[in-house]
């Protein structure tokens, strides 16, 4: 079988040159497009996220405004953090990295962020609205990206078999709603830790969705052929042949399921880049909100 590689680079190229159509004509308005993105702490998997969201930002010209708060933050303030992001008129989205330290109540700290400028789509009104397939809300960017590479890749989801493995608020349940949905119309599974046969569920996937986050941990037997395998994982797994001490590695064995594919993702090169393009985009998307 001829294995195609699905290029996240390429895909996200071609959203990025969408979006800066877009920003040249808000700029022509006068209206420059603004994203905040808060770090509490010093994860360094977030500290290398939150640099590549600002780098991105101010290469495409959108406003970009990074806060690092201390680990010792408390709850009050980051919540007057948050609000006084809500009250500035320059910036449209509002991204608090996840995780934050173990005090922080994050949910608490989500619904404090004006859904209208909550541009990863992770507050409850947001959540609803992508249930109801409302498109006044934002998408969650992680499983839209993987809607558009799985489009590009003019791959068919509409009446086929789509098992995603996780049920995390980030990526496994909006992932789902969207393949139901009418962007997708697929057969939805939702698998997890506790799916009974997980290997048998997944065997029956034309499509696959991997973010449960465990190193390679779709192997050949759990794949049917055929199938496409979107990789969603980010592992950090020791590896002392690299100058840093490790290695990126995605949910997927990808040297064993590859062979089998009709399409594939790899890690890093797949779903990571797509993240921040359609970042960009639902930030594009609250500028012109608030502008009507
Ligand atoms: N941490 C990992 N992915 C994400 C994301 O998409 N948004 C936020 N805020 N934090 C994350």
């Amino acid at each position: 079988m001829c294995m195609q590689k699905i290029d996240g680079k390429l895909v996200a190229e071609k959203v990025l040159s969408e979006c800066k159509e877009q920003i040249a004509e808000l700029k022509g308005k006068g209206i420059t497009p603004g994203l905040s993105v808060v770090l509490i702490g010093e994860d360094p998997a977030s500290m290398v996220y939150v640099g590549s969201k600002a780098r991105k930002c101010e290469e495409l010209g959108i406003f970009s405004h990074k806060i690092v708060m201390p680990t010792e933050s408390t709850q009050e303030e980051v919540m007057a953090v948050v609000e006084e992001l809500n009250n500035d008129p320059a910036i449209h989205g509002i991204l608090v990295q996840s995780p934050p330290p173990a005090h922080i109540d994050e949910e608490a700290i989500v619904r404090a962020i004006n859904p209208a400028k909550d541009v990863d789509g992770f507050h409850p009104e947001n959540v609803a609205k992508l249930v109801l397939e409302d498109p006044t809300g934002y998408v969650p960017c992680t499983p839209a990206g993987c809607m558009r590479l799985l489009k590009e890749a003019g791959i068919e989801t509409s009446g086929a078999e789509a098992v995603v493995i996780g049920r995390s608020m980030i990526v496994g349940k909006p992932m789902a709603l969207l393949l139901m949905g009418k962007a997708g119309n697929a057969t939805v599974t939702i698998a997890h830790s506790r799916t009974k046969d997980l290997a048998a569920v997944c065997r029956r996937a034309d499509i696959v969705i991997a973010a449960i986050g465990k190193p390679e941990f779709v192997t050949a037997d759990m794949v049917k052929d055929g199938a496409t395998v979107i990789d969603v994982g980010i592992n950090r797994v020791k590896d002392a042949s690299k100058k840093s001490g490790y290695k990126l590695v995605g949910d997927v064995a990808f040297d064993e399921v590859a062979p089998k594919c009709k399409a594939i993702t790899s890690v890093p090169g797949g779903v990571g880049p797509m993240t921040i393009a359609m970042l960009m985009q639902n930030t594009i998307q609250a500028a012109k909100f608030a502008n009507g």
